[in-house]
């Protein structure tokens, strides 16, 4: 079986890619290498995956349409597994464009794609940010998530309104996953555990959003790529007796499922940052900080439907995992 992989030079596609080498799959990698954050660390994450006989890369961008569709024709992906997207939320409020090329246009080209080599089936990240203004905890795939509080969230909405309409039409397959903050080695240098950790280490104060006072449904790597390699044959079927009336959002009448993919125990933001400073044996020196815009209070995932169709669901504890990531720093940037 072949498997596309975007986005993987990124850090869960990094992830991705190797555990579905070591799973026996073939993976072709693409990627347009963009300096969001620094691009050595993307390149180093690359190095190590093109050391694996049967791992593939183009560098590609794919908002280029021309260049996705011939991707597309010149390999029969079994399977396309799509992360490239632009990230984070707070850079959304000042780049918003960014936002509309890479998750929305970008967006199109991959489902294009999909729909004229009659892939079997698209797993693509959505966002926990989905929820927005919801206040029901833990949020649910079966509640409504109509208000967006960032450009960021509304694009990872739009890609499953995206997604349900090529499923309708074209009866193509797809998996939307809402990822809830994804942390481990290799993780990205825009979010608290990077930046907490790489200031720690400089003696430097870390800055803390609402005073600390925010929990997070913190996910570990390893789980995530867990969760997606069990539905990577888990290709959704339609379902005739689904009606709009009956009320379930997360599936359809067409081949179409959205899932959680969250550990579902959320973590204050205190408690994150002591599982830090055990891990460095440093304490933090806290700037305490307003709200950002954009930003949620808290985070928490239902994932029982998930479970229900996989056996498995997110459940790394936040100490573990802290501790796995200061390693892998450590012994990454000890020069
Ligand atoms: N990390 C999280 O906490 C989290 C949470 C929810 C959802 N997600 C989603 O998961 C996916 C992967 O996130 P990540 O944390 O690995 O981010 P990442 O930025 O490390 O990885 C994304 C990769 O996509 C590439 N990319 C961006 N635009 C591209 C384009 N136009 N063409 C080709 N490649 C492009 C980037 O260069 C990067 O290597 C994204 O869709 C993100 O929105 C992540």
């Amino acid at each position: 079986m072949k498997i596309l992989v975007t986005g993987a030079a990124g850090f869960i596609g990094y992830h991705m890619s190797q555990r579905l080498i070591e799973m026996g799959y073939h993976v072709v990698g693409i990627d347009n290498l963009n300096d969001y954050y620094d691009v050595r660390l993307k390149e180093a994450r690359l190095a190590k995956l093109q050391q694996l006989e049967k791992f593939h890369f183009e560098k590609l961008d794919i908002v280029d349409s021309a260049k996705v569709a011939q991707l597309f024709a010149s390999h029969q992906f079994d399977r396309v597994i799509h992360l490239a997207a632009q990230p984070g939320v707070r850079y959304s409020i000042e780049n918003p464009m960014a936002y509309i090329d890479a998750n929305i246009v970008g967006h199109i080209n991959i489902l294009e794609g999909c729909r004229h080599n009659k892939v079997g089936h698209l797993i693509y990240s959505s966002s926990s940010s989905v929820y927005g203004l919801n206040q029901k905890q833990p949020f649910s795939t079966e509640d409504s998530v109509d208000h967006p509080v960032s450009l960021y969230a509304a694009t990872k909405k739009a890609n499953e309104l995206m997604s349900h309409s090529y499923s309708h039409l074209y009866q193509l397959p797809t998996t939307g996953l809402r990822f809830f903050t994804v942390y481990g080695p290799w993780g990205r240098p825009d979010m608290a555990l990077f930046k907490f950790t790489k200031a720690m280490l400089a003696g430097e104060p870390i800055d803390v959003y609402n005073s600390g006072n925010m929990t997070r449904d913190f996910t570990y790597v390893d789980d995530i790529v867990g969760s997606v390699v069990r539905l990577v044959n888990v290709v959704p079927e339609a379902d005739e007796n689904w009606t709009v009336e009956k009320g379930e959002t997360s599936s359809s009448s067409a081949p179409y499922k959205i899932y959680n993919v969250g550990n579902g125990q959320p973590t204050k933001l205190m408690a994150f940052i002591e599982a830090i400073e055990k891990s460095l044996n440093i304490k933090a020196k806290l700037n305490l900080m307003p709200m950002q815009d954009g930003d949620v209070l808290s985070t928490c995932a239902d994932c029982q439907d998930l479970f229900e169709t996989i056996g498995f669901s997110p459940n790394t504890e936040v100490e573990y995992g802290v501790k796995q990531f200061v390693d892998w720093y450590l012994s990454y940037y000890k020069n």
